[in-house]
C-alpha cells in the first residue's frame, strides 16, 4: 500500500457515510426477513393467510435485501472510500456519486414494494421487473463512471490491488445484469426473457454464479485487500500473490455456472466443463484466503485484543470453508446428493453470513469511526459481543443445515429391497424440523448482534463531526 505523503486532498466522505449507515439499516431489515422466513418454515401459520406475507414472496425479498441492499451498499461505501484513499484523489464527480446513492435507495425501495406484491420475473437473484432492471443498469453505469473515472484521474502511479478487484466486480456485474435481463415487456410490470429453454437456464446461471463470483466474492476481496492490512497495520502478505489471485479468479469464475444445472437438459459437456472449472477454482480461492490470513504474520496477538480484526480474519476462515465446499459440491456425484437439499442452503450461508457479512461488518467497524473523526467505535466491548453473537449464530445456522441437508439427500435416495422408496417426502420434512428450529435460533442471535451494532454506531456518530479529510491518526 502506498505511503507517499501527498498533501491531503479533500475526499468525498459524504457518500461513503451515507452508504455505510444504510448498510447497517438494510442488514437489519434483510436479516430480520431471513429470520421471519426461517420461522415460517417451522410455523407456516406465520404467513397469516396474507398473500404478501407468504414464504414465496418474502424469500426473494430476503435475498434481494441482503445481497443488493446490505451487501452492495457495503461495496459502494468501501469502494468509494478505498479508491479515494489509495489514489489520493477526490471522486471524479460528487453529483454522480450522490445520484448512485439516491438511485440505489430508490431501486431497493421499489424491490421492497414490488416483490411482496408478487411482481417477479421468476429468475433467481434477478426477480425485479423490467422498469427496475433499466434503473439498475443506469445507476450501475453511473457507478462504473465514478469508480473508473476516479481511477483514471488518480495522483498515484500504481493502482492498488483492492481497486482491481472492485473494478472487476463493477464491470462484470454490469455485463451480467444487462445480458441476463434482456426481455420482452407485455405490460408495465410483466416481461418474458428473450432466451428460451436450456439457453435461458444457461444464461441465468452464468449470471447467477457470477453474481456470487463477482459481487459476493471479488468485490469483498477488494474489501479484504484494503481493510485487513489496515486493521492489522501490516502490509499484504504477498503482493505478487494478490495480483496472481486477481487474474486467476476472474479468468476461472466465469466458466463455472453450469454446476448449478447438473443432470438437467443442459448439454452434458457443459456440465462437465462447469464441474472441472469449479474444482480448479479452489486453488485461487485458497491462495487469496491464505494471503489474507497470513497478512497477520507477526501480529497474531492482535486477535486477542482487537474484535474488529477478529471479524475480518474469521470471515476469511468462512471464505476458505465455503470455497472448499463449493468445488466439492460441484462434482457431479456429490451434487447428486446435495442438490435440492438444505446442504446448499448451508453452503450459501457459510459464504453469505460467514464471509460476506463478517468482512462487511469488520470493514464498517473500521470505517465508521474514521468517517466521523474518531479512531474507534464508541464501545469495543459491544463489538466483541457482536462478534460472538454473530459467530455462534452462523455456526448454529450452517451446522443445522449441513446435517439436515445430508439427511434429506440420504432419505430421498434410500430404497427398499423391492425398489420402492423407504421414506416419503413428508417424512423427510418432519425429520428436518428440529434443524429448522436450530437455524431460527441462529438467525435470532445474528439479528441481535446487528441491533447491538446499530446501537454502537448510533453512539459513535451522534454529535460527531463528519470528516472530509484524512484519518486523524494519519494526519
Ligand atoms: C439472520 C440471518 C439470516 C437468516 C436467518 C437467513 C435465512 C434464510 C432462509 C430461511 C432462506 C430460505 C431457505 C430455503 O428456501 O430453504 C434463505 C435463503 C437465502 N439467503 Fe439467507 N438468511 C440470513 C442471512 C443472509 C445473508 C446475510 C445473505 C447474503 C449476504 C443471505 C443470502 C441468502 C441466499 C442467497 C438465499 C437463497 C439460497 C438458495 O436459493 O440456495 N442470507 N435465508
Ligand atoms: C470456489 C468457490 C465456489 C464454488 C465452486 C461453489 C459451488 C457451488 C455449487 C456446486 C453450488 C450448488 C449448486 C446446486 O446444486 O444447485 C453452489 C450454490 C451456491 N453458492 Fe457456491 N460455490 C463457491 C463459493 C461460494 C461463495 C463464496 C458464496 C457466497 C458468498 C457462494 C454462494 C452460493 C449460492 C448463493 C448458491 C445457491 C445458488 C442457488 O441455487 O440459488 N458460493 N455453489
Amino acid at each position: 500500500m502506498t505511503t507517499t505523503n501527498i498533501a491531503h486532498p479533500e475526499y468525498n466522505y459524504k457518500v461513503v457515510r451515507q452508504f455505510a449507515l444504510t448498510t447497517v439499516l438494510w442488514g437489519i431489515i434483510g436479516m430480520s426477513v431471513g429470520v421471519l422466513i426461517a420461522a415460517q418454515l417451522i410455523w407456516p401459520a406465520l404467513n397469516f393467510d396474507t398473500p404478501w406475507l407468504t414464504f414465496s414472496r418474502l424469500r426473494p425479498l430476503h435475498t434481494n435485501a441482503v445481497i443488493f441492499a446490505f451487501g452492495t451498499s457495503a461495496l459502494f461505501a468501501t469502494s468509494y472510500y478505498v479508491v479515494q484513499r489509495t489514489c489520493k484523489v477526490r471522486l471524479i464527480s460528487d453529483k454522480i456519486a450522490a445520484f448512485t446513492f439516491w438511485g440505489w435507495q430508490a431501486i431497493i425501495l421499489s424491490a421492497v414494494i414490488s416483490l411482496p406484491l408478487g411482481y417477479t420475473t421468476s429468475k433467481e437473484y434477478a426477480e425485479l421487473e423490467w422498469p427496475i432492471d433499466i434503473a439498475i443498469a443506469v445507476v450501475w453505469i453511473a457507478y462504473a463512471y465514478v469508480f473508473l473515472g476516479t481511477l483514471a484521474i488518480r495522483k498515484t502511479s500504481h493502482i492498488y490491488v483492492a481497486n482491481w478487484f472492485y473494478a472487476g466486480f463493477i464491470v462484470t456485474v454490469a455485463v451480467l445484469h444487462i445480458v441476463n435481463s434482456q426481455s420482452i415487456a407485455v405490460n408495465e410490470m410483466k416481461s418474458y426473457s428473450i432466451y428460451s429453454g436450456a439457453v435461458d437456464a444457461m444464461i441465468q446461471w452464468w449470471y447467477g454464479h457470477n453474481a456470487v463470483g463477482f459481487l459476493l466474492t471479488a468485490g469483498f476481496l477488494g474489501m479484504m485487500y484494503y481493510f485487513v492490512p489496515k486493521q492489522a497495520e501490516r502490509p499484504v502478505y504477498s503482493y505478487r500473490l494478490s495480483v496472481v489471485h486477481f487474474w486467476a479468479l476472474v479468468s476461472l469464475y466465469i466458466w463455472a455456472g453450469p454446476h448449478h444445472l447438473h443432470y438437467t437438459a443442459l448439454p452434458d459437456w457443459t456440465q462437465s466443463v462447469g464441474m472441472v472449472m469449479s474444482v480448479i477454482l479452489f486453488i485461487p480461492s485458497w491462495g487469496g484466503m491464505i494471503n489474507g490470513i497470513m497478512t497477520l504474520s507477526g501480529a497474531w496477538h492482535k486477535l486477542k485484543t482487537d474484535p474488529v480484526l477478529r471479524f475480518l480474519i474469521v470471515s476469511l476462515s468462512f471464505y476458505g470453508m465455503s470455497t472448499f465446499e463449493g468445488p466439492m459440491m460441484a462434482i457431479k456425484s456429490v451434487n447428486a446428493l446435495s442438490h435440492y437439499t438444505d446442504w446448499t442452503i448451508g453452503h450459501v450461508h457459510s459464504g453469505a453470513l460467514g464471509w460476506v457479512a463478517m468482512i462487511s461488518i469488520g470493514a464498517l467497524y473500521h470505517l465508521i469511526p474514521r468517517l466521523y473523526g474518531k479512531t474507534q467505535m464508541f464501545d469495543l466491548k459491544l463489538v466483541n459481543h457482536h462478534f460472538w453473537l454473530h459467530t455462534i449464530g452462523v455456526v448454529l445456522y450452517i451446522v443445522a443445515m449441513w446435517i439436515s441437508g445430508v439427511m434429506q439427500g440420504l432419505m430421498w435416495r434410500a430404497v427398499n429391497a423391492d425398489g420402492t422408496l423407504t421414506y416419503s417426502f413428508v417424512q423427510s420434512l418432519e425429520a428436518s424440523k428440529p434443524f429448522y428450529f436450530v437455524r431460527f435460533v441462529g438467525g435470532v442471535f445474528i439479528v441481535a448482534g446487528m441491533l447491538v451494532m446499530a446501537y454502537n454506531v448510533y453512539k459513535t456518530v451522534r454529535g460527531a463531526k463528519p470528516q472530509q479529510e484524512e484519518y486523524p491518526e494519519a494526519a
